[in-house]
């Protein structure tokens, strides 16, 4: 009965369609995408610090006309807002990435590609004409990465996203519980042919995406990784997983052109700072020095306009764009899109700004 929920009633907001995913999708693939570390602490302490923070809106403002475009790194995007880079979308639709690609495109969304895509990057440029940058771990191999750096800037990528909050796994107990694991026929076509072997492997009471980083990511990445990934690329780089200040001025001073804030949606450091606790202090820090971006469970319109209010120029939302996409594909990614989207407008004009810009720390309750 509950099946077809999504076919038999409208889904209004982003949580539902949480809840319409986890009826489609099979355990071990929901959790994969649902989870978060050790107990979750997180998952839940990022929402609630979201919730926490009260707006005090501005009233008698003419808020008729309105426009939420942005200029980020060169490229407008209509909207302050991009889908967060996320591993193995096939899991959770035929289509992969070049649904959740297509889906941004159509909403003016900008789009992150993760490393671990179950698509090329060639073939995700290819399906859309929007913003595209490439999510990059640093691998043992160094000439692994360098060749991936290299593919993604001739493919067309106009931004490289370093994600430094996993130099190992977080301990994720569902996928251990669920032996989590990725069936050998779904692509993985940008980390070469070797090193995926690893994750197709079912073990008992373990992650083969555990097992895959342990061998091929490297724990000793560091400051200096940042330096010689500059000097491959003209691609801007903007670092991923920053939750302190002191790390995002050291970022831009050592090349960085913009840093996001982020704990990795919760997937960790369990019991980490929210990231709508440590936005603020990272923006005052950084002084408009580069840009600055945030994620970690946004899943409101009021949401984004805190973000902004604290400091940020734009969020990734992450896990709400999978839940679109299991549900009906690249219509139903669009569609979680075009709902916050529009819950944005809506929480932006109430708050009194015209724009995204107007959205400033004054908004928020002290
Ligand atoms: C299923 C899943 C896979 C992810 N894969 C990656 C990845 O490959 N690279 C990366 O930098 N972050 C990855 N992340 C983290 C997201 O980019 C993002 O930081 C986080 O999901 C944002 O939080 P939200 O899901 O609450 O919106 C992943 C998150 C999820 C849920």
């Amino acid at each position: 009965m509950t099946q077809d929920r999504a076919a038999v009633m409208p889904l209004v907001n982003l949580h539902q369609y949480e809840s319409a995913a986890a009826e489609r999708l099979p355990r071990m693939v929901f959790d994969y995408y649902a989870g978060g570390a050790g107990d979750e602490l997180l998952l839940r302490t990022s929402r609630a610090a979201w919730d926490g923070i009260a707006i005090r809106y501005r009233v008698l403002r003419d808020v008729s006309r309105r426009s939420h475009r942005i200029e980020l790194l060169g490229h407008a995007l209509d909207w302050p807002v991009l889908v967060a880079p996320m591993a193995f979308q096939q899991l959770a639709h035929a289509d992969g990435e070049l649904a959740t690609a297509r889906a941004a495109d159509a909403t003016g969304t900008g789009f992150i590609l993760s490393t671990l895509a179950t698509r090329s990057i060639e073939s995700v440029r290819a399906a859309t004409g929007g913003p595209l940058w490439f999510q990059l771990y640093i691998y043992r191999d160094r000439g692994l990465t360098e060749a991936l750096v290299r593919r993604a800037e001739q493919a067309g990528c106009t931004a490289l996203v370093l994600t430094v909050d996993a130099p190992m796994l977080g301990r994720r107990e569902r996928d251990l519980l669920n032996g989590f694991h990725v069936p050998a026929e779904t692509p993985i076509p940008n980390v070469g042919a070797a090193p995926r072997d690893v994750l197709a492997e079912r073990v008992e009471t373990a992650s083969s995406l555990a097992a895959f980083t342990e061998r091929h990511w490297d724990a000793s990445i560091s400051w200096a990784d940042l330096d010689w990934l500059g000097s491959l690329t003209r691609m801007p780089i903007l670092v991923k997983g920053i939750v302190r200040g002191d790390d995002a001025v050291r970022a831009l001073q050592h090349g960085a052109s913009g840093v996001i804030v982020s704990n990795h949606g919760g997937r960790q450091l369990d019991t980490a700072i929210p990231t709508a606790r440590a936005l603020g202090d990272v923006a005052d820090a950084m002084a408009g020095g580069g840009a600055l971006l945030v994620d970690g469970g946004i899943r409101r319109g009021t949401d984004v306009v805190k973000a902004l209010a604290l400091g940020a120029q734009a969020v990734l939302l992450g896990r709400p764009v999978l839940w679109g996409l299991a549900v009906d594909g690249a219509a139903g990614a669009q569609r979680v899109l075009q709902l916050l989207k529009e819950e944005c407008d809506l929480a932006l004009a109430l708050a009194g700004c015209r724009t995204p810009a107007e959205a400033t720390r004054d908004l928020l309750a002290p």
